[in-house]
């Protein structure tokens, strides 16, 4: 057996007989101390995860078995660890972590040629919106910062999002602008996305006369954006070895950087690449990214969950749930190794919603439902609204749920109320079981010190760097997504055939019959 199957054992014993968390308090008064770690403007703490340090021990082993000291010397050093595509992958070179000198001048290039034009546009003070269309990667980074920011700083100029191909989408964004005063941002780094295509064609019509003024492109694709009838002056570059769930580093974010304009933009950066030094150099013990990566692979290889909910108690980092959704499953909802074979169970679904909007939704199943999920709760310690009252409430709010998670509700406790409160014996025993909650449920909690650029970039950093450990523990490939071909390629088929009207023949019955039924409401 080699030494990463025996100590998958040991962690697979070991899962037999964890105490509960609430023993694991009651034995360790240093728990919350000892469990807590903390990078630039975030406080993370574990200690409401069932982890023991014989656990964490054969975690950080495991870990090590996997080659991880190996794997993320190539990543950072750039070497082409997205095999199946060939590419390096030097998203951190984004923000000045890594990469070779080439790499890095063609980053400071077009750094210094993004701000001279943000710089231009915004002293020009000509537009009064932008609309950003991309999809996915060139969508969920941009918006969720777009949102975020906005706790400290106004932005210069509207930013408004167009991703779906419904066409309620573009012209929800268009709806009551005036061509003249758009700036359209259209940003896909191939240039061949269909929604992206279509939204910006349409945008394209709208802008008339203003389109080769107000039309922006960024891409990898610069022939694709040029064929596209975008003026090349207009065209910002990035490259192959980003990949888009990674891509907000880079030009893909000028919507932000010029609403918000480049300092707060640099300062995301500096906030990645806080958390890259810190992933760079930390031993793996006190590696923030390390710990967040073994303590989902315990709860999902191990105790056995197959979600991980993701609750921010921050109304502007209410994207932050679906942002995750693909960068974790994007790059990790993979079934074989890097060598081809087949991998054991890998990223769980991730899900989530704002606090405390989602008390009142789905919460009952965390606390009381079979299959549980282990959180995280992310909360942000300045009240940047400047409403204490509220503030207090909220944080309250958010502290309450991951210690109810955990302490649960005994029966004792539950007979002892509804006696108390007079009620009879016969009810109280038909009671009990729905009152009683059995806790012992897991959390992780974020604190930010403030939702500034700094700390947003801090956040985000520490989920990327999660996914590629994870990804070495697992042995796959985080940074291909081959997954998402099969379905484009479908599309494009029944698409011809919706237009076209013809015979319908290759697909089966069902299908057939959903594509007669949308010719009949199809008037092209
Ligand atoms: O469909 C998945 C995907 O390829 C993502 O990986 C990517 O972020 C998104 O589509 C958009 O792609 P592009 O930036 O090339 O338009």
């Amino acid at each position: 057996m080699s030494a990463k199957s025996d100590i998958w054992s040991r962690l697979q014993n070991l899962s037999q007989n964890v105490p509960s968390l609430n023993q694991l308090f009651a034995q360790d008064k240093d728990r919350a101390e000892r469990m807590v770690y903390e990078v630039g403007g975030l406080y993370v703490d574990f200690s409401k995860q069932r982890l023991t340090p014989e656990i964490n021990t054969a975690l950080l082993a495991l870990l090590e078995a996997s080659d991880f000291e190996e794997l993320r010397h190539k990543f950072l050093s750039g070497e082409a660890i997205n095999t199946t595509e060939n590419r390096a992958v030097l998203h951190p070179t984004l923000r000045g972590s890594g990469g070779t000198a080439y790499v890095q001048k063609q980053v400071a290039d077009m750094r210094a040629h993004t701000r001279e034009f943000c710089d231009h546009i915004r002293a020009q003070g000509k537009y009064k919106t932008i609309i950003h269309i991309g999809i996915g990667g060139s969508d969920l980074g941009p918006r969720l910062c777009a949102d975020a920011l906005v706790a400290y700083t106004q932005p210069a100029i509207e930013i408004r999002f167009v991703e779906n191909i419904d066409a309620a989408s573009i012209k929800d964004a268009l709806a009551g602008l005036d061509p003249k005063t758009t700036l359209v941002i259209s940003v896909s780094k191939s240039f061949t996305t269909q929604e992206t295509k279509m939204n910006t064609m349409a945008a394209k019509d709208w802008l008339g006369q203003y389109a080769s003024i107000n039309m922006i492109a960024v891409t990898a694709n610069r022939t694709g954006a040029e064929e596209f009838g975008i003026d090349p002056l207009r065209i910002f570059d990035f490259w192959d070895w980003v990949s888009g769930r990674y891509s907000l580093w880079s030009s893909v974010s000028l919507c932000l950087q010029i609403a918000y304009g480049p300092d707060i933009f640099d300062a995301l950066l500096a906030g990645a690449h806080e958390m890259d030094e810190h992933f760079k150099s930390a031993s793996v013990e006190n590696n923030l990214p390390v710990m967040l990566a073994v303590t989902s692979i315990w709860n999902t290889n191990f105790l056995g969950y197959g979600s991980q909910a993701i609750i921010p108690y921050a109304r502007r980092l209410r994207k932050f749930p679906s942002f995750l959704q693909q960068l974790e499953m994007e790059s990790n909802g993979k079934s074989v190794t890097r060598e081809g074979r087949a991998a054991g169970i890998t990223c769980p679904i991730l899900w989530g919603g704002e606090g405390t909007n989602s008390q009142h939704a789905f919460f009952q199943h965390l606390h009381q439902g079979h299959q549980g999920a282990p959180v995280d709760f992310i909360a942000v310690l300045e009240d940047a609204e400047n409403r204490p009252t509220h503030h207090a409430a909220l944080l309250a709010n958010c502290f309450a749920q991951s210690e109810a998670l955990m302490v649960g509700k005994s029966e004792e406790i539950v007979r002892a109320e509804l006696d108390k409160a007079g009620m009879g014996s016969d009810d109280i025993a038909a009671l009990v079981p729905h009152k009683t909650f059995a806790g012992n449920r897991p959390s992780t909690t974020i604190l930010l010190d403030k939702l500034d650029a700094r700390a947003l970039g801090n956040l985000i950093a520490l989920y990327e760097h999660k996914v590629f450990v994870q990804s070495v523990i697992w042995d796959i490939n985080a940074f291909d997504q081959w997954g998402v071909e099969l379905g484009k390629v479908l599309a494009g088929k029944i698409l011809s055939e919706l237009e076209s009207g013809g015979d319908i023949l290759t697909h089966d019955s069902s299908t057939q019959k959903l594509i007669s039924l949308a010719r009949k409401s199809i008037k092209l």
